[in-house]
């Protein structure tokens, strides 16, 4: 039987908004975040503390934890890919830390400039602190099925990555499809191998529907009671790495079909359609999702 709760984390703050061309005020990410936290969602990626360089749209980080009013019932994570951006992200109390790597050489070094194993050694003294100051480490391992450079990325290389992740530390492993190429029996395939290393509750699926597959990966995911999702309101989202790679699942669409399967989420739907219109407006263009458009055109 499938799970009969889910833990959604919308990652449209971060993922979604760090592939936009133009720059979207921090006013307009903090009512975003707003948004989404009224409209029930208990967990945000709200940022990432990466070079300013690499992906400009990020460069408010500080100013976004800063501002935005947080609840205790809401756990904030910010993207960290080393020490650097460990510091400055600690000074803005994030709930939890997102390190991250690929299970694709070729990925990691286009994303992050530095070979998997660098990542690790790398990761390995920023999980050490953030465990230390109570912080939760999540690690994204991208290209999980597919890479842009690489094309199929077979799952036993998810399984050596996720015993490295495991081995320093690492509590949370988010199986990650960048590119939205799986299909659901390699998803699952995919799974299969993190949960060799992490446990039920600490796997999560984070998918880009590219290919449209993306809400069938999610039903995948939950036949292997996988009851952790990244989404992005209203679709947004896609890795300036990845060329081609579109938003991930939207948060609506995911909503709609726990909605529909009796699962519990504690999101609000029309709150969730709300933040895609608003942020759709902001920035000129409408939500991709199949739900927030259906429902904004009643
Ligand atoms: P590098 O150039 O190799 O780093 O980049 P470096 O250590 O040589 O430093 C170069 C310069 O960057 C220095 O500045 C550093 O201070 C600065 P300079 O001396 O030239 O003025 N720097 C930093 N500045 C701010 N914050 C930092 C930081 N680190 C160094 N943390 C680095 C290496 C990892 C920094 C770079 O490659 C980078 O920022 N990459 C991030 C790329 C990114 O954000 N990608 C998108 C997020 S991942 C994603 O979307 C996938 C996911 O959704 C899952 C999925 O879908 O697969 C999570
Ligand atoms: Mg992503």
């Amino acid at each position: 039987s499938l799970p009969s709760k889910v833990t959604l984390c919308d990652v449209g703050p971060r993922d979604g908004l760090q592939n936009e061309k133009q720059t979207v005020a921090t006013e307009h990410k903090v009512a975003l975040i707003h948004r989404l936290q009224a409209a029930g969602l208990r967990r945000l990626e709200a940022t990432s503390f990466v070079s300013p360089k690499w992906v400009p749209q990020m460069a408010d980080n500080a100013a976004v934890m800063s501002t935005i009013e947080r609840r205790p019932d809401v756990a904030y994570a910010v993207l960290v890919p080393n020490a650097k951006g460990w510091e400055a992200a600690q000074a803005t109390r994030p709930d939890e830390i997102v390190v991250f790597t690929a299970a694709s050489e070729a990925f990691a070094q286009k994303n992050i400039n530095c070979s998997i194993a660098e990542s690790i050694e790398r990761f390995a003294p920023v999980v050490a602190a953030a465990k230390a100051a109570g912080v939760k480490v999540r690690a994204a391992l991208s290209c999980a099925v597919g890479c842009p450079y690489e094309g199929d990325i077979h799952p036993d290389q998810v399984d050596a990555v996720a015993a490295q992740l495991a081995a320093i530390g690492v509590d949370h492993l988010g199986v990650s499809d960048t590119i939205g190429v799986g299909t659901p029996r390699r998803i699952q395939a995919a799974l299969e191998r993190a949960l060799k290393h992490f446990p039920l509750a600490e796997v999560s699926g984070h998918y880009h529907d590219t290919y449209g597959q993306a809400l069938a990966n999610v039903y995948a995911s939950l036949e292997l009671g996988v009851a952790t999702f990244d989404a992005s309101v209203g679709g947004l989202g896609g890795c300036p790495y990845a060329k081609g790679a579109t938003g991930n699942v939207a948060t609506e669409d995911v909503v709609f079909m726990l909605n529909g399967l009796g699962i519990e989420t504690g999101v609000d739907l029309d709150g969730l359609v709300d933040a895609a219109a608003a942020i759709s407006e902001v920035l000129g263009h409408p939500p991709v999702s199949r739900v927030a458009r259906a429902l904004l055109a009643k």
